[in-house]
């Protein structure tokens, strides 16, 4: 199963350019982490938002997006023209025939979320030992000592949003599965206008537990860093 956010690609950008993520200064945390003159690849692109800010931030960078859902790449490629180099693809499988400075997953294909003083790893990926693999594929993808900067979210539980047009977005958050060291959660997204949808999508992610998180980064070949001052972005380096 993958994670393709089709059925909202027509609305997607309208929440999130609503102030659901604050794009440019996530973009300027990373650039002050990555530098310049950088062979930047970012998991899960999707529509460009955040590329696009951070090339406005670092235009010497060459840029590389990664996505899953064809329909985001298409926005992407309109939002960003000839400024990134835009691939559908899917990050478990994905051959770039090329190594890059630094890999960027903003909400993309990983993601951490904050539950008070305890992170969980968010990813698109259901699978657990396809998660090996995913993140074992990147690595092959980096060069020795690049870093892998994953966004930190705060947990968002079920809630509405009013966005302009009389639209409401909405999502929901059902438990399913409970392992000891992993969980999996359903997570729909909706947007209605007068009671009526207009769009929705479903999507299953795993959240991973602290020690299985570390173990996954540890045998695909990462070590944990830090986290950045604002605490917004996590920082692995490829051994
Ligand atoms: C919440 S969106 C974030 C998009 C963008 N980074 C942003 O900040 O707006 C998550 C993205 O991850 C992509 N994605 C999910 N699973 C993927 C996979 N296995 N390989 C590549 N992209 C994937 C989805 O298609 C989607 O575009």
């Amino acid at each position: 199963m993958v994670n393709q956010f089709t059925g909202i690609t027509n609305y997607y950008d309208l929440l999130m350019m609503s102030g659901y993520y604050d794009y440019y200064n996530i973009a300027q945390e990373a650039y002050s982490i990555v530098g310049n003159n950088s062979q930047v690849l970012e998991l899960g692109v999707g529509t460009g938002l955040f590329a696009e800010k951070y090339m406005e931030i670092d235009n010497t960078c060459q840029f590389t997006g990664v996505d899953i859902t064809p329909s985001f790449v298409e926005i992407a490629k309109k939002r960003l023209g000839n400024k990134a180099k835009l691939i559908v693809a899917d990050g478990l499988t994905m051959e770039l025939n090329k190594t890059f400075d630094v890999a960027i997953s903003h909400a993309g294909v990983w993601l951490f979320i904050s539950c008070g003083d305890r992170l969980e790893l968010v990813s698109h990926i259901p699978d657990v030992q396809a998660n090996y693999q995913g993140l074992k594929n990147l690595a092959r993808h980096l060069r020795t000592g690049s870093y892998f900067l994953l966004s930190i979210q705060k947990l968002r539980i079920d809630f509405e949003k009013n966005l302009p047009g009389g639209i409401v977005y909405s999502q929901l958050i059902e438990e399913l599965e409970d392992k000891v060291d992993h969980h999996t959660r359903k997570k729909s997204y909706f947007f209605k206008k007068d009671g009526e949808i207009l769009a929705q999508e479903q999507l299953t992610v795993t959240l991973f537990r602290q020690d299985a998180y570390q173990k996954l980064f540890n045998e695909s070949g990462f070590d944990f860093q830090g986290i950045n001052n604002d605490n917004s972005l996590a920082i692995y380096k490829k051994r």
